[in-house]
């Protein structure tokens, strides 16, 4: 291959170098281009742009291939936990037993928030989406524990902001979720492990007692692991976008929590569950929703089908729909809506338009419904996927920061008017 490409602009030859990834990828470095000819490029949705190098996840939208830190998706689902899945995202390699004590323990001791953020729940409508109350909550972590630190010159400092991160946002969850409930809310108990511990946030009652259901915690477990990293995409293009201006890693996370709440991202699980469930209401006739997701004239799409970079299969789709059977069969739920949903996607699968456009079931296609099943609410289903990605953000983020890259500024092409003359509002048709 060469490593170099031509490029002729007004007659005029230009070398480009050629950058090749460890597992084959190519780009073209058009770092220069602008300097070189005056152009730059247009990619509106950045489809064709690569953002950054990265050493942290591999993913191969054609063949259905996805890696963390060169560990396959499958063998990590299988045999891993997440905080070891976090670990690995985080420092680039599997931890020994000591480092994962250290970085298990730096978390479970920090699971407590403080009692000034707790007011701040009560400012929020009853009915507030979990979602807008964890960005505002991660924001505010940053005015709890202000001073953005700089990874590259204090190590121990940022660490201590990760173990922060990752042991506070499940709390912060929880007591979202208790307090649109009008429930008391519980204080993380540190004798449980990180997903126990949730769990018994989320459920415990002052007039119960509550043991989480390890099938449960396994089920949860697998889920954020699946959800730990996904490379460029939306929330974490957005975290090393705002993370590039050296503001601090809260208010960063708090940006990318935002970015995940849209439907087109994290907010389609929430989105794929109403759905199933609407057709269910309407006599569960999955081709009348088809015939909607094909037309042109009508909004509707088929929720938790297609990926911008899958064009294949999603490997975690694969996974999740295998894991759905399993738990549902352990906790002994019969769900209608999986039976809809597997109709919807042996029908999608066969159907012309889904075939040629390479749409296939993505990662929340069944998440939804191993949600339901483990008890978790629709309107926190999202909010799951958020502390599932927190890792890879965290990671993202901390490899932008150590490599030192410039802020982000992209350039646009200008469509607007031309200069033209202030006239005073009287003279104005
Ligand atoms: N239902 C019906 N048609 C679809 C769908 C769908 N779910 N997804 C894409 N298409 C069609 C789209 O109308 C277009 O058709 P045409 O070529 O005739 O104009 C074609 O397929 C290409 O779609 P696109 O919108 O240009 O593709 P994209 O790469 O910009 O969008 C996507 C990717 C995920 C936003 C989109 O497939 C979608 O909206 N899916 C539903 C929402 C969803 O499930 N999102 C979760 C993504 S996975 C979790 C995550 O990582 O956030």
């Amino acid at each position: 291959m060469s490593d170099k490409i031509k490029l002729i602009i007004e007659g005029t030859e230009y070398e480009l170098p050629v950058i090749e990834g460890t597992e084959g990828e190519k780009a073209i470095d058009i770092s220069k281009l602008r300097d070189l000819t005056g152009y730059i490029t247009l990619d509106i949705g950045y489809k064709n742009t690569g953002a950054t190098k990265s050493a942290i996840t591999f993913l191969d939208g054609e063949t259905g291939i996805l890696h963390y830190r060169g560990y396959p998706i499958e063998q990590l689902a299988e045999k891993s936990n997440f905080l070891e899945v976090a670990y690995l995202l985080i420092y680039g390699e599997l931890p020994t037993a000591e480092q994962f004590a250290k970085f298990e323990n730096g978390i479970r001791r920090r699971t407590l928030v403080n009692e000034d953020m707790r007011k701040i729940f009560d400012g929020f409508p009853v009915n507030a989406h979990p979602m807008g109350v964890m960005a505002a909550l991660a924001s505010s972590l940053a005015t709890f524990y202000p001073n953005a630190v700089d990874p590259r010159k204090d190590r121990d400092a940022t660490d201590l902001r990760i173990y922060r991160l990752l042991a506070k946002m499940p709390t912060i969850a929880a007591w979202a979720y208790k307090n649109s409930h009008g429930h008391p809310l519980n204080y993380p108990k540190n004798k449980y492990n990180y997903c126990q511990n949730f769990l018994y946030m989320m459920y415990a009652l002052p007039t119960e007692e509550y043991e989480p259901d390890p099938v449960v915690v396994d089920a949860l477990d697998k889920l954020l692991i699946l959800h730990a990293d996904h490379e460029q995409n939306c929330s974490t293009s957005t975290i090393r976008l705002v993370g590039s201006s050296k503001v601090s890693l809260y208010s960063s996370i708090s940006a990318a929590i935002s970015s995940l709440w849209g439907p087109l991202h994290g907010g389609a699980n929430q989105e794929v569950i109403e759905m199933l469930e609407q057709i269910k209401q309407d006599g569960g006739d999955v081709t009348k929703y088809l015939a909607k997701a094909k037309d042109k004239n009508d909004d509707f799409r088929l929720m938790g089908f297609g990926h911008r970079v899958y064009k294949n299969f999603d490997p975690r789709a694969k996974i999740i729909k295998v894991a759905c059977d399993n738990v549902l069969n352990k906790l002994g739920i019969n769900d209608p809506v999986l039976e809809i949903a597997k109709k919807l996607e042996e029908a999608a699968l066969s159907d012309e338009y889904f075939v040629e456009r390479k749409l296939y079931p993505n990662v929340d296609f069944y998440s939804g419904i191993i949600y339901r099943a483990i008890g978790i609410p629709v309107n926190m289903f999202t909010v799951m996927f958020a502390l599932g990605r927190l890792p890879g953000w965290i990671a993202q983020w901390l490899e932008m920061r150590i490599e030192d890259q410039p802020i982000g500024r992209p350039r646009q092409i200008y469509t607007g008017a031309t200069k033209r003359d202030y006239a005073p509002m009287e003279t104005r048709k």
